[in-house]
């Protein structure tokens, strides 16, 4: 999420009048949002147009008195305005601007949405997270709708550019069990909804939001302690151009619910959610070395933007089964690359995201499966069969540093033990005083975003890229983009695939995938 800081200057931002102040108990006001067309696919492989667009998630908007002093400020709130939460409920305005590429670097063009890091307006925003609105409803809030995903038994495609994006900071876009008016529904104080971004919760149950709901809450001075917002999530992506990944997040109850944290920023005591969830990152899971990074050496070259195609398998083949599978693969200059399979001893060298992979990986690196403990792949797909919200972001990571994405994480673990390593990014990378100053130029391009039956948006060109692939040394391409990040020194470690058993597994798998893809 979004961040402001220099208060003060906020103020000749406010007075410069193109703003619009509004309660968050009451906004009827009609905001311009950024359009943002995608493609609805259908089997045959013909796509329509849907002219769509986005919005900022609440927390991502100013919120000030009326005197144009900010309620939230530097990770806190006011004691004065804000002494608890009626008050700050009272006092505060909720500020929109329909400057988004202004005061929010955030940019749309077409099918495309470009989302810098950091952006130095009147006053400063650190990351952005933004989510899809639903055309079809209407477009002045308290009345317009998120658009809602009903992914069983069909696929996402989109491109992704991370090119800009160093160690530390992520990219990320996700499925998550928002509800689709914002919360409305479910809140007679929430007035604001969907159009305001209202609602916004996630599979780790993130302490460092100021709404729940779209209500003002945590972290107020007489509280005591924060509250976090927690719902049914599938990261289909979180990366940036040194290391990618994707991660569930079941919960033990639908939509929204919260849990109570110590500090800001902090961890649930009870969370309902898997707030660790299952991943698949090919880097931790030892996948072939050559699979994902900056340059033409590798199979994907995040230099360059790529496809990203993600599908969601039931066991009936039909929107109504229980989600048993997600399979990823990418494609780069119409060559398909699959989902790179583990090189882990235990985990059995599968491309696919399923509860008996998040089990080997578990027990492989040691880690509890509260995944399966929460009804793994099932509870999730309960959530899809509900509808899921869009969300597209890009941020920095305020408590671990990014590390668990692109470094080695714990930091202070042996990397020799498997799932520590998660990428070649050093230790020291990722701390915000560093990102916020060097890598102020950072960006992520979220573009053609695609939703349809599986096999429906995207052909499968192109076999066995790894059999050509050799294990080239990542570092030194990445010590050319990023000069004065650090860097981690490569570890041995045995490998148990060897490229003869990996060429039969990929032609196993293409097969398979073109079977799956023959019209049903
Ligand atoms: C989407 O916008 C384009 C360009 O303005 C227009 O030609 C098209 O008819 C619109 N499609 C729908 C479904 O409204
Ligand atoms: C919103 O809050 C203000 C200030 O407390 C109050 O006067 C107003 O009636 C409230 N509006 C709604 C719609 O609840
Ligand atoms: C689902 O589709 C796959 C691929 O076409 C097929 O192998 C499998 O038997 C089907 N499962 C059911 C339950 O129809
Ligand atoms: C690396 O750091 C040096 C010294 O601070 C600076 O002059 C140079 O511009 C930096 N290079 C990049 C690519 O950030």
């Amino acid at each position: 999420m979004a961040r402001f800081y220099l208060a003060p200057l906020v103020l000749s931002l406010f007075q410069a009048g193109h703003l619009l102040g509004q309660r968050l108990n009451g906004s009827t006001a009609v905001q311009m949002h950024p359009s943002l067309t995608w493609l609805q696919c259908a089997l045959a492989g013909s796509c329509s147009v849907v002219n769509a667009s986005i919005t900022e998630t609440l927390g991502m908007s100013w919120f000030s008195n009326p005197l144009g002093i900010d309620c939230w400020e530097d990770h806190a709130w006011n004691g004065e305005i804000c002494p608890n939460a009626q008050a700050c409920y009272d006092n505060c305005i909720l500020h929109w601007n329909d400057d988004y590429a202004e005061l929010y670097g955030i940019t749309t063009s077409s099918d495309a949405v470009t989302m810098r890091f950091f952006t130095q307006s009147s006053v400063v925003n650190i990351g952005n997270s933004v989510l899809l609105l639903d055309p079809t409803s209407t477009q002045a809030a308290p009345t317009n709708k998120y658009q809602i995903f009903f992914p069983l038994n069909m696929e996402l495609s989109f491109d992704v550019d991370v090119s800009q994006l160093p160690c530390g900071l992520a990219s990320s876009l996700s499925f998550k069990e928002i509800s689709a008016d914002g919360g409305i529904s479910e809140d007679p104080l929430n007035k604001a909804g969907a159009g305001w971004g209202t609602g916004n919760c996630d599979g780790r149950c993130s302490t460092d939001s100021q709404f729940i709901h779209g209500l003002v809450w945590t972290t107020l001075p007489n509280v005591g302690n924060t509250l976090g917002a927690c719902c049914n999530e599938f990261r289909l992506w979180h990366g940036n151009a040194v290391s990618e990944t994707m991660v569930a997040h079941p919960c033990s109850a639908p939509g929204l619910t919260t849990c109570t944290a110590a500090s800001l920023g902090g961890q649930c005591a009870t969370p309902s959610c898997d707030v660790t969830g299952c991943e698949f990152n090919p880097f931790r899971e030892d996948a072939p070395a050559g699979f994902y990074g900056v340059g033409p050496t590798f199979a994907l070259d995040t230099s360059r933007k790529f496809t990203v195609v993600t599908q969601f398998i039931t066991n009936s083949n039909s929107s109504t089964g229980a989600l048993t599978s997600i399979r990823r693969f990418y494609i780069q200059d119409g060559t398909t690359i699959p989902n790179p399979p583990p090189g882990i001893a235990g985990i059995t060298p599968t491309d696919e995201f399923t509860d008996e992979h998040c089990a080997e990986q578990k027990v492989a690196f040691g880690e509890a499966n509260v995944f399966a403990n929460l009804g793994g792949l099932a509870t999730l797909g309960s959530a899809f069969q509900r509808g899921m919200v869009l969300e597209m972001g890009i941020d920095e990571d305020r408590v671990d540093h990014m590390l668990w994405l692109d470094s080695t994480f714990p930091p202070g673990a042996d990397p020799q033990k498997p799932g520590v390593r998660r990428g070649l990014c050093g230790t020291d990378t990722g701390v915000p005083a560093d990102v916020e100053t060097n890598d102020r130029g950072a960006q992520v391009v979220f573009s053609n975003i695609k939703f349809g039956p599986i096999g429906s948006t995207n052909g499968f060109e192109g076999t066995g890229i790894y059999a050509s692939l050799q294990p080239k040394c990542m570092l030194t391409t990445l010590q050319q983009r990023w000069p004065n990040s650090t860097w981690a020194t490569p570890v041995a470690r045995a490998r148990r695939s060897t490229a003869p058993w990996l060429h039969t597994f990929l032609q196993r798998w293409l097969a398979a995938i073109n079977a799956a893809k023959a019209p049903r």
